[in-house]
């Protein structure tokens, strides 16, 4: 009896000892597995190709600044209200840069959007791959970084004279007078390509796109190769059939008063996309005439709409990320010959756009067999091609 007592009692506290660990480690684990309200992947506004979806993970929505948990909701009457008011001054411009002669302008111009705070952003796009320069002849790729002015400027005090001494520095930086915030985005988006058509109108090509991407401009350079820059053009992660998204907790909500359409036209995710400067000049007067809409990527998408253009969707544009290794543990996400067949990958950090740049251009890299991108990727539905190669 003793004895079944004493094992008992041995039990006992072996159990007791174990929950206290399962809770520990359940305490512990908390803030790993669940995410942060304001961190959590929130699917942006879209359908995709089931095959597609099944191994494309998001990583982050469209890498647009997240509202912080706390931001009272979007005043979408406001929104409405001030709608009509869209024309914001160019505080900061490059005008010696760039002179209306053709034969000064650039074959691609690379403009990324970018906020004041985001210095080493712009820094390292401006030493990898956003580097000007003269690729081949004739191939020159000039670079702009897209500002308005910081919601919180006590949070940056002399932001003014930082973005002042980066213009005198590297001559690349482009500030108007509106707030930089996320609903604010549309602005950027108007008056960047009103700022093409009027400072920079002979632009073969554009890429526009976010910071935090990694782009292979050799693969964008090679795409464009025999592309007619006064022929209609625009290229990048196309999102079609998407619907408005009408729940309130969404950071991509939309009320219907402010769109009450059940599917928003074709558009390309803002992580990057290419168009030729005819396009985008068609698109800086088509944009003049649409209400302005607080999502800058289906807004854009409306422009191109109005214009009558059809967005190609290219698979070397990842701008929803790439599979993670927990999605695909067989699979180096960081291997940098899988990232060389790509044209633009979303939401990496300061340090892995610069790994990766320096992997890319290391002349020791080897990689198996490489077919040509033209063949393999240019406007190809050969969605497996991609995914192939992500099975292994
Ligand atoms: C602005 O930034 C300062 C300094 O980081 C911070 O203390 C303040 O709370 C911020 N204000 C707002 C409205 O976010
Ligand atoms: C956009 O910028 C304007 C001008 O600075 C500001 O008044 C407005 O509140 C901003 N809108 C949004 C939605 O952030
Ligand atoms: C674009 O430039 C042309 C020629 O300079 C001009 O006539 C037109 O008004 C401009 N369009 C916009 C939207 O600024
Ligand atoms: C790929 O490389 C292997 C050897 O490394 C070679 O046998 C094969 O023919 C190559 N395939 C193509 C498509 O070039």
């Amino acid at each position: 009896m003793r004895r079944i007592l004493h094992v008992k009692g041995d039990v006992m506290c072996t159990l007791v000892l174990l929950l206290l660990l399962g809770l520990l480690l359940y305490t512990q684990q908390l803030p790993l597995c669940k995410p942060e309200p304001n961190s959590e992947p929130e699917p942006r506004p879209q359908t995709r190709s089931k095959s597609r979806k099944k191994k494309v993970v998001e990583t982050k929505p469209a890498g647009k600044p997240l509202l912080a948990p706390t931001m009272p909701p979007f005043d979408f009457e406001g929104y409405l209200r001030e709608k009509d008011n869209r024309n914001f001054k160019l505080l900061i411009d490059q005008p010696e840069k760039w002179s209306s002669s053709d034969a000064a302008a650039p074959y691609l111009l690379i403009a990324v959007k970018s906020t004041a705070a985001d210095f080493d952003k712009r820094q390292v796009v401006r030493q990898t791959w956003g580097k000007e320069g003269r690729f081949q002849p004739g191939v020159s790729i000039r670079t702009v970084f897209l500002l308005g002015i910081p919601r919180n400027r006590s949070a940056l005090p002399l932001w003014d004279r930082l973005l002042a001494y980066e213009s005198r520095t590297f001559r690349d930086v482009l500030v108007w007078d509106f707030e930089d915030t996320f609903f604010n985005l549309t602005l950027k988006e108007t008056h960047f390509l009103e700022w093409v058509n009027s400072s920079c109108p002979h632009v073969k090509f554009v890429f526009k796109g976010d910071a935090d991407v990694y782009v292979n401009v050799e693969n964008i350079l090679e795409m464009l190769q025999g592309r007619e820059p006064e022929e209609d053009l625009f290229v990048g992660d196309i999102i079609v059939h998407a619907k408005p998204i009408r729940r309130r907790s969404s950071k991509y909500y939309v009320p219907e008063f402010l769109y009450g359409g059940g599917l928003y036209p074709n558009y390309a995710g803002g992580g990057g996309f290419v168009m030729s400067g005819h396009t985008a000049r068609r698109l800086s007067s088509a944009c003049r005439q649409v209400e302005l809409f607080p999502i800058d990527d289906v807004f854009l998408g409306m422009c191109l709409q109005m214009i009558g253009v059809q967005a190609s969707r290219h698979q070397g544009f990842k701008t929803f990320g790439i599979p993670r290794p927990s999605a695909a543990p067989h699979l180096q996400t960081f291997n940098p010959c899988f990232y060389r067949e790509l044209m633009v990958v979303h939401s990496l950090s300061v340090p892995q756009i610069w790994l990766m740049w320096n992997l890319l251009h290391d002349p020791k890299l080897s990689c198996h067999n490489r077919t040509s991108l033209r063949s393999r990727f240019f406007f190809s539905d050969s969605i497996k091609t991609t995914e192939e190669k992500l099975v292994g």
